[in-house]
This record gives C-alpha cells, sequence and structure tokens, in this order.
C-alpha cells in the first residue's frame, strides 16, 4: 500500500507487512495539535482492522519525533473554548496516546528519529519497543514553561526508568540523548540516525515471525499482571495462556511442542517454531 494521504497530520505507509506511522507536521517538529490526535484514533482504528499490518512503527516527519503537545493549538486555544470542548480534545489525545497504544493489539515500536519533548514520552513508552537515533534529543520541557508534566507523563516515565533519573529530568527539563535514554531504559536500543529505520525493520520482522494471537497475549499479559497481586497474576496469565491456545487456529503449542520433542527440526531456546505459512493468512 502507497502513502496514505487520508490524513492531514499523520503519513501511512504499509510495506512487507509493517505500517509505518509518521506524525507529519514537520514545520511544528510534529507538536501534537487536536487534529493529530483525532486522526491518530483514526489510524489505529484502520490498522487493527488491516490484514496487510503485523506490525505498527509509531515515527515522526523531518528532524522530529515530536516536540509534544502543541502549545499554542493544544493548550492556548483550547484554554478559551467551552469545558466540554477542553474535555473531548484531551479524551482524544490521551485516547490514541495511551489507552489505545497500550494496549494496542499489534505489537508497536517506537522510532525516535529526532526531538523527543513532554508529552511525547506518552505514546513512547505506550509502544511495546522503542528505538532511538543516538542523535536524538529527549526532554520533560515542561517545567521550562511552567507546567508540571501532564497528560500521563510522568505515569510513563514511572514506568520505565527510575525515580532518580525521572525526579532529574523532570526537574532540571535538561535534555539527554539517545545513548542515555537506552541506559536508563526509555527505549531499547539507540542507534546511529543512519541506521535507525534498517534496526527498526529488523526487530519489526523478528515480531512478524511470531504467531500473532501468542504475542498480543503475550503483551498484554505482561501489561496487566503489574498492577496485580501475585495471587491474581497467576490465575490470570494462566487465563491468557489458555486463553491464546483457544484462539489460535495455527496451533502454535501442538506445532512448538512436535518440532522440538518429536521432529527435533528446532530448539525453541534459541528459534521460533516454523509457521505453516498457508495456515496464518
Ligand atoms: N507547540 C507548538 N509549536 C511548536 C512546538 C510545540 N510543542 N514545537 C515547535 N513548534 C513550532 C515553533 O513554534 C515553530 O513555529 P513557527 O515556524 O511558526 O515559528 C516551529 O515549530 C519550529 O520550531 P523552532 O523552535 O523554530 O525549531 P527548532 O528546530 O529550532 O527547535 C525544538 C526545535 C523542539 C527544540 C523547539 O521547537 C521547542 O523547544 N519546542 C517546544 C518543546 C516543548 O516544550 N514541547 C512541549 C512539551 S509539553
Amino acid at each position: 500500500m502507497a502513502i496514505s494521504t487520508q490524513w492531514s497530520c499523520v503519513d501511512l505507509e504499509i510495506s512487507d507487512g509493517v505500517a509505518w506511522v509518521t506524525l507529519n507536521r514537520p514545520e511544528k517538529r510534529n507538536a501534537m495539535n487536536p487534529t493529530l490526535n483525532a486522526e491518530m484514533l483514526e489510524v489505529l482504528e484502520a490498522l487493527d482492522a488491516e490484514p496487510e499490518a503485523a506490525v505498527l512503527v509509531l515515527t515522526g516527519a523531518g528532524e522530529a519525533f515530536s516536540a509534544g503537545m502543541d502549545l499554542k493549538e493544544y493548550f492556548r486555544e483550547v484554554d478559551e473554548q467551552p469545558d466540554h470542548v477542553q474535555r473531548r480534545v484531551r479524551r482524544d489525545s490521551m485516547g490514541w496516546q495511551w489507552r489505545t497504544l497500550r494496549t494496542y493489539p499489534k505489537p508497536t515500536i517506537a522510532m525516535v528519529n529526532g526531538w523527543c519533548f513532554g508529552g511525547a514520552f506518552t505514546p513512547l513508552v505506550a509502544c511495546d519497543l522503542a528505538v532511538a537515533a543516538d542523535e536524538a534529543t529527549f526532554g520533560l520541557s515542561e517545567i521550562n514553561w511552567g507546567i508540571p508534566p501532564g497528560g500521563n507523563v510522568s505515569r510513563a516515565l514511572a514506568e520505565t526508568v527510575g525515580t532518580r533519573d525521572a525526579m532529574l529530568y523532570i526537574m532540571t527539563g535538561r535534555t539527554f540523548d539517545g545513548p542515555r535514554a537506552a541506559a536508563m531504559g526509555l527505549v531499547n536500543q539507540s542507534v546511529p540516525r543512519a541506521e535507525l529505520r534498517k534496526a527498526v525493520a529488523a526487530l519489526a520482522d523478528e515480531l512478524k515471525a511470531k504467531n500473532p494471537v501468542v504475542l498480543r497475549a503475550a503483551k498484554l499479559g505482561f501489561r496487566h499482571c503489574q498492577e496485580m497481586s501475585w495471587e491474581a497474576a497467576e490465575d490470570f496469565l494462566y487465563a491468557k495462556l489458555e486463553q491464546s491456545q483457544f484462539l489460535d487456529r495455527e496451533g502454535g503449542r501442538a506445532a512448538g511442542l512436535e518440532q522440538f520433542l518429536d521432529r527435533k527440526s528446532m530448539r525453541p531456546g534459541l528459534q521460533t517454531y516454523q509457521r505453516d505459512a498457508d495456515q496464518h493468512r
């Protein structure tokens, strides 16, 4: 599928099983305005239903991943709107940035190509995995323009980085680069910008080779169990395991056991079982 021009602030390209979703306001450093937020809700909805999209990559056009919330169109202009409009604008923003993305049915990768500030941390962390360019610049810049981090930014930090790092960057607004983001666990990996797309495509290929039903159960199991007691988590994770067997039409578990134990054609410690190409269309 060629790049879709259906949306004014988002580009979508689906190629080789990967949906490359690009926040596309490069002249505003991909700052997230109400239009972009509403469009992202539609994009995520559309991709959930798109069989050609197995993995979703979120990135930004030009030199930014995203400069965070749009200070003019999301803050100043919306301040003047009636309460119900303000509520809707916030709902759309949170609706895609974490509520939909964090438990998205397909695997998601944030590809942080450049500037990444404030509100952009929420979708960054809501993606399952993240790869940054070494040259990317991150910052919790809210303190620099007079607000504490909102939009679940602090919650996203609490999920990924340690207290000392979170407090330092929240309180000072200092910037940091890709390698530092990787060192503190905010992203999985940092690579030179010239190699970023290739590294993300390789990671997407790895995910594409897995059974999608099992992958979904695995990621949602991890997301949700963090907030449970050990007892509840044990029950929930066994329920997820049983649910994935029930929903898995390609019978991954039986194939995996057969290929390892009977045919001895693969070792699960080292590779994925061979999936039947006809079965998982
Ligand atoms: N909201 C609204 N507009 C923004 C924006 C934001 N978050 N970030 C950038 N822009 C706009 C600028 O106002 C400018 O618009 P103009 O050309 O109409 O004047 C344009 O994008 C380019 O920005 P500029 O500052 O000239 O680009 P730069 O490459 O020199 O610097 C940044 C890039 C990201 C460092 C800088 O734009 C910045 O600090 N942005 C704000 C980051 C921020 O605090 N985000 C909010 C977090 S809650």
